[in-house]
Parts: C-alpha cells; sequence; structure tokens
C-alpha cells in the first residue's frame, strides 16, 4: 500500500523521513505551476536556485534567467515567476534558472535527502501526475512551500486533491493527520476552489499585484499530461 504524508510548511521537512519516497512540492502560487508550464511550452529543463546572484551567473552558460521575491519580477531577469512569461515560444528550447521566494527552496531543500524523486505538483498535470504516483507504487511525501515557512491554503488544498485522487486510483495508508487534514480542506473547497481561496493570504498578495489572471491559469484542473521531475539536478519532463 502506498504511504501518503503531508508535510505542511518547509520548516517542519525534518520531522519526515523522504528516502526513497516520491516527494512532490507544491506551491500551486505559482513557482510549481510556472515549473510545469514551462516545460509544457518546450523549455528542456528548469533549474531551481536559491538566489538571484545563482541564476545570474547561469546566465553566462546560456540560461533565461527568472526571479521572484514577495510575489515581485526582480529588475534584470528574463523572466518573472508568471506562467504567462513561459507563454508564445519565450521558453522553447531553453534551459531557465529560476529562484523564487519559497518554491525553488524546497526544491533545493529536499533534493538531498535521498527522494526517489522530486516531482513539481499542480492542478494543471494533478491526474496525470496522480496516476504517474500510483504506477510507480512508492510512498508518498506532499511537501507544502507555504509562505516563509508558515502553512498556507492554497498549498494545503492542492495536496488533499492529489492525495484524494491517488487513494481514488490505489489502495493507501493514511495515518498523517496532516493529509487527513488537507484532504477534509479540498472536501470544503472543491466545489469552486478560486472561490475558496479568495480569503488566503497569498490570494490577496498576489491580487493587489494585478496577478488574478496567473492565479485563474493556475487554478485550471489537469489541462496538461506532463510529468515534471528532478534528473540531474534539473527539472524536467520525465
Ligand atoms: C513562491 O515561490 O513563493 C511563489 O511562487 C510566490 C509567487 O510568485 O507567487
Amino acid at each position: 500500500m502506498i504511504n501518503i504524508e503531508v508535510v505542511l510548511s518547509p520548516a517542519l521537512l525534518h520531522l519526515t523521513n523522504v528516502k526513497d519516497c516520491n516527494v512532490v512540492v507544491i506551491d500551486i502560487l505559482r513557482a510549481t505551476s510556472t515549473i510545469c508550464t514551462a516545460i509544457h511550452e518546450g523549455a528542456v529543463s528548469v533549474k531551481a536556485v536559491k538566489t538571484p546572484a545563482d541564476a545570474l551567473k547561469l546566465k553566462e552558460l546560456g540560461y533565461l534567467t527568472a526571479a521572484e521575491r514577495d510575489g515581485l519580477k526582480l529588475p534584470g531577469f528574463d523572466l518573472g515567476n508568471s506562467p504567462f512569461d513561459c507563454m508564445n515560444g519565450m521558453v522553447t528550447g531553453k534551459h531557465i534558472a529560476l529562484t523564487t521566494t519559497n518554491g525553488t527552496k524546497c526544491i533545493e531543500a529536499v533534493a538531498g535527502s535521498g527522494p526517489r524523486n522530486v516531482l513539481s505538483g499542480s492542478f494543471l498535470n494533478l491526474e496525470a501526475l496522480a496516476g504517474w504516483l500510483v504506477n510507480d507504487g512508492h510512498d508518498i511525501v506532499l511537501l507544502c512551500a507555504g509562505w516563509k515557512d508558515s502553512f498556507n491554503l492554497e498549498d494545503t488544498l492542492f495536496a488533499g486533491a492529489l492525495a484524494e485522487s491517488v487513494k481514488r486510483k490505489a489502495p493507501c495508508r493514511i495515518d498523517c493527520d496532516g493529509t487527513l487534514m488537507a484532504m477534509d480542506l479540498y472536501g470544503c473547497a472543491s466545489g469552486n476552489i478560486s472561490k475558496f481561496l479568495e480569503k488566503s493570504s497569498h490570494y490577496k498578495r498576489l491580487s493587489h499585484l494585478h496577478h488574478e489572471e496567473d492565479m485563474k491559469f493556475c487554478l485550471q484542473h489537469s489541462v496538461f499530461e506532463d510529468i515534471v521531475g528532478l534528473v540531474d539536478g534539473d527539472m524536467k519532463k520525465i
């Protein structure tokens, strides 16, 4: 049986053994949705890097640079953290170096702890990802990026949606209260996820910055089939 654990914030990651697990990093608004979009739009890879300086170093090697802090694109970078920055051929055939406030930090943080795979989670590829996880059959850790080490609603909601979908497809063991809570939260919100999230802090933060279209895009359900995961240190189609 596949065990499913939810880590509600990166600050709690040290409490969970991720060794040999399929870890799904979740930053629904917007980093992991944008990574899935970039790969869907034909980017060869997305490298999650810690700092803007790390991203700029990779520009010399031909990478497109992408940087966001506190919801804003940083000046001097090719791209921000919007899925729309990856459209209209902008990233096709390119390698991208991306740094964001929370999402890319989680990818880096978990990569060194011996996971079987590190995958990028999004509503955009939810059903395909759930199917892939079931076929692979290993235990699953759903790592919510949250906001600066705090819990957030949108990542937890997605963790619940993914856990539900995996559970529908295969026998699972769910003894983790975080997973049970995330599934209940998804149950409360599934009728209208956008409406439910309007009260959340990051929804308000991004609305204030006029990123409503980004949120609408990121909350679309299962419109991509691509599975995106770490291969030799870069997020790629797997
Ligand atoms: C993050 O990594 O914290 C985010 O994706 C923030 C954002 O740009 O919405």
